[in-house]
């Protein structure tokens, strides 16, 4: 039976920690649940706003309508005759407990994306990725429950239609969508994803010439420890802003005045920009407004100083928008959902 919680405190729900009340808040643990809370959300007249593990949530001091995380758990790793394994896994699964579980099970394929808060469910919908793997790389199939049809419908890769920390399910056509669990596909014949420059700098440190998946996942783990905050410790959601993607020319604008800019060249002649390189060349690095800041040993994360609410953490995010774009002329996106009293992203 689900439970429907009034004026319920959000903040150990998101991983920022900003301090927040919801208008309603529950928990579904399947798919019947999911379905009740939809049906007491009509009744209330409630806007719906999925969680999983909250590590991509901004959430403001008052949240209207009810915030529903997805608690749909349980991990099956199965073995295929052809070699390699498929993994089910429920939404509200943590994918780090996924990464572990398929790694000590003896199959690679997700050990780049250990270390990677929130869930399973957070992981499909905004494909998550680190250290040159993407979840779409991985991934076969999604379960989706659609409140409007009340109906459960198979999401095929293409049907995902994923991108850079895209998926279908940040589209109008499918926002109301929520995932329920999905099929992962680990590769009989692993080879290890080792291009991205910290990690094959380790590996080769190492002198690991043939990586096991046990090796990658623990040096992406000590990577990750070095440079990303621990969210038990520190409020905040991993990379604040997505890495900007400009044209040709005015990639090379930049690199002309800006030789040490990081930039990595994409299919099709656009550029993919170093956010956090743009953050710090601004001259933000460490800096603080209210109780929100930014990260002093990584620009691109912004992090609870202390009691920080959503308006510390909006008014810094636009502060960095603004002069980055001053700066350089170029507009950063910011990463995170937003929930609050209105339906639009106030970021
Ligand atoms: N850099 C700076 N200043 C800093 C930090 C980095 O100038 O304070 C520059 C460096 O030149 C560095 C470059 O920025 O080479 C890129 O930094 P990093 O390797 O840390 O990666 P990132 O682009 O900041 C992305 C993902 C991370 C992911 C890492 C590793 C995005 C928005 N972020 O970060 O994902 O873990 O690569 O693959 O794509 C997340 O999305 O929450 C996340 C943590």
């Amino acid at each position: 039976m689900l439970q429907i919680h009034r004026d319920h405190p959000l903040d150990r729900l998101t991983t920022f920690g900003l301090k927040s009340i919801a208008e309603a808040y529950a928990e579904a643990h399947d798919a019947e649940e999911l379905r009740e809370a939809f049906a007491a959300a009509k009744r209330e007249g409630w806007r719906v706003h999925v969680i999983g593990g909250g590590s991509n949530t901004i959430a403001m001091p008052r949240v209207r309508g009810l915030v529903l995380r997805a608690a749909m758990t349980g991990c099956r790793i199965e073995p295929l005759s052809e070699g390699g394994a498929r993994v089910e896994a429920g939404a509200g699964e943590l994918l780090d407990r996924v990464v572990r579980l398929s790694v000590s099970s003896g199959f690679g394929g997700l050990e780049n994306l250990a270390m990677i808060p929130g869930t399973v469910g957070g992981a499909v919908v905004q494909n998550v990725g680190a250290y040159g793997l993407e979840l779409a790389e991985r991934f076969e199939r999604c379960r989706a429950y659609d409140p409007d049809s009340d109906e459960i419908r198979t999401l095929s890769l293409e049907e995902c239609d994923f991108g850079y920390r895209h998926s279908v399910f940040k589209t109008p056509s499918a926002a109301r969508l929520v995932v329920l669990s999905a099929d992962l596909r680990l590769p009989g014949r692993w080879r290890p994803t080792a291009g991205y420059k910290d990690l094959a700098a380790q590996l080769s440190a190492e002198r690991l010439a043939h990586p096991t998946p046990a090796d990658v996942e623990r040096v992406v783990r000590e990577l990750r420890a070095r440079k990303l905050p621990d969210p038990k410790q520190v409020g905040n959601a991993g990379s604040f802003f997505k890495n900007p993607v400009v044209n040709r020319v005015k990639a090379n604008e930049l690199l002309s005045k800006h030789p040490s800019l990081t930039a990595y060249p994409l299919a099709g002649g656009r550029v993919k920009l170093a956010a956090a390189w743009l953050i710090e060349a601004a001259g933000l690095k460490g800096l603080k407004l209210g109780r929100a800041a930014v990260y002093a040993r990584h620009a691109l994360i912004l992090v609870n100083e202390g009691g920080a609410d959503g308006e510390d953490v909006a008014a810094l995010s636009r502060l960095i928008v603004d002069r980055v774009k001053e700066r350089f002329g170029v507009t950063l996106e910011p990463e995170p959902v937003v929930m609050g009293e209105s339906a639009g992203n106030i970021l």
